[in-house]
């Protein structure tokens, strides 16, 4: 064979294995064109609710692509829910409702208006792509995988699927499982989202109660902060699905807005429990494997009640996300080792250092660590739920 023919023959195999590109009218380059509309939508999220802040409006976005995608059920078949299908927009006034999904309204409201400004895209597309831009502005957090194609026909998902924090493990794993085969592994894995992440309705007397003390960073905090010794209780102590917090104090007794910290029941009981506490225990100081298995997890958490084969690869219209803050995972002011309580004795606690002060350092309100951050809230259909 000539060089000539063998040129042409390789030329022809490159053109058609070649991913095919197009060029977004804001010159952005594509694998496919679908993923253009993808980067306003983009940029409307960050200009009109995310700010480019991991504040309450991402937080509560990112909550809400786990409350929709989670309700469906294999042992129930189709008519329980459809996954991660935008049912909870679609729905306002039916899932956002359920006691599971009290204090949902807020995202529901701040999505639906998109459905409107960018209408080629799905309600389930919406939820998800707004998910991964949110998480994208929290440092330390993935790039998560995003495919696009969900369709908008599909029903509302019934009451009773997404756990709840009273829930106990076995329920929790069994929950988890029923709706897309999710590992005790992928649990824990999901639940690296507490790290960015704060109560609202857990304690009728608090707003914006953190899971731990660095809730506007994706690192790996909350899951040795679970781990401490619970002193007490930052508002009240009768609270359904809260258990005692090794950092209570705040100051809103004195008109601060800055609670102490909050711990979920379900938190706690996933990192003592022999089936999930070695998991937990080993993403303690490790910001890399806790991220990249929670983009595991995530990415199976965004398709459930789809086909993959029939979904698009976005994903790299997804925002860069913020760079981890280099800073190794400490015991807050106050605490230290002796303050530890393990499940998991087979494998060696790493040696961590402890912040210095004498006193219970105050959880800031705001990423910038002041006050008064403003969150955005469009009205809308959806309410507080009962
Ligand atoms: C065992 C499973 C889970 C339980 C029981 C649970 C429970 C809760 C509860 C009770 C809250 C506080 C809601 C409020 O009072 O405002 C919350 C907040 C949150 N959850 Fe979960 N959750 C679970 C899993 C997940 C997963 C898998 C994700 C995401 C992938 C997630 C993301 C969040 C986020 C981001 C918030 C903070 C919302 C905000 O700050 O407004 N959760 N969760």
């Amino acid at each position: 064979m000539s060089f000539a023919t063998l040129l042409a023959i390789v030329s022809l195999a490159a053109i058609a294995t070649a991913a095919p590109t197009a060029v977004c009218s804001d010159g952005t380059r594509v694998s496919n064109a679908v993923c253009c509309d993808f980067v306003s939508l983009g940029q409307d999220l960050q200009s009109m609710v995310l700010q480019g802040d991991c504040g309450e409006d991402a937080h509560e976005i990112i909550r809400l692509t786990f409350h929709d995608a989670v309700a469906i059920s294999r042992k129930l078949g189709p008519s329980a829910g459809g996954g991660a299908d935008g049912s909870m927009l679609l729905f306002p006034l039916v899932e956002p409702e359920f006691a599971a999904s009290n204090g949902i309204d807020d995202s529901v409201n701040n999505l639906i208006p998109f459905l409107s400004l960018h209408p080629t895209i799905s309600a389930g597309d919406l939820v998800q792509f707004a998910g991964a831009v949110a998480l994208s502005n929290c440092p330390g957090a993935p790039r998560v995988q995003f495919l696009a194609g969900r369709p908008n026909h599909t029903i509302a998902a019934i009451d009773g699927l997404i756990p709840e924090p009273q829930d106990n493990v076995t329920s929790i794993l069994e929950r988890f499982d029923d709706a897309g085969g999710f590992t005790p592994f992928e649990v824990v894995s999901l639940l690296a989202s507490h790290t960015i992440a704060r109560a609202d309705k857990v304690d009728p007397t608090l707003d914006a109660a953190p899971f731990d003390t660095t809730p506007f960073t994706f690192d790996s905090q909350i899951f040795l902060e679970v781990l401490l010794k619970g002193v007490g209780f930052p508002g009240l102590d009768n609270n359904t699905g809260e258990v005692s917090s090794p950092l209570p104090l705040g100051d809103t007794s004195t008109g601060g807005k800055d609670t102490g910290l909050m711990r979920l029941q379900s938190d706690f009981a996933l990192a003592h429990d022999p089936r999930t506490a070695c998991f937990w225990q080993g993403f303690v100081d490790q910001q890399e494997f806790m991220s990249q298995s929670f983009a595991s997890a995530f990415a199976k958490l965004a398709v459930l009640g789809h086909n993959t084969d029939d979904l698009i690869d976005c994903s790299e219209v997804v925002p860069v996300p913020k760079p981890a803050v280099d800073k190794p995972t400490t015991f807050p002011a106050t605490t230290g080792p002796q303050d530890l309580e393990l499940s998991c004795l087979a494998e060696r606690f790493p040696t961590l250092s402890v912040d210095p002060g004498a006193q219970e350092t105050l959880i800031p309100h705001c990423s910038d660590g002041l006050e008064n951050c403003t969150s955005v809230q469009f009205s809308g259909p959806a309410t507080d739920s009962p």
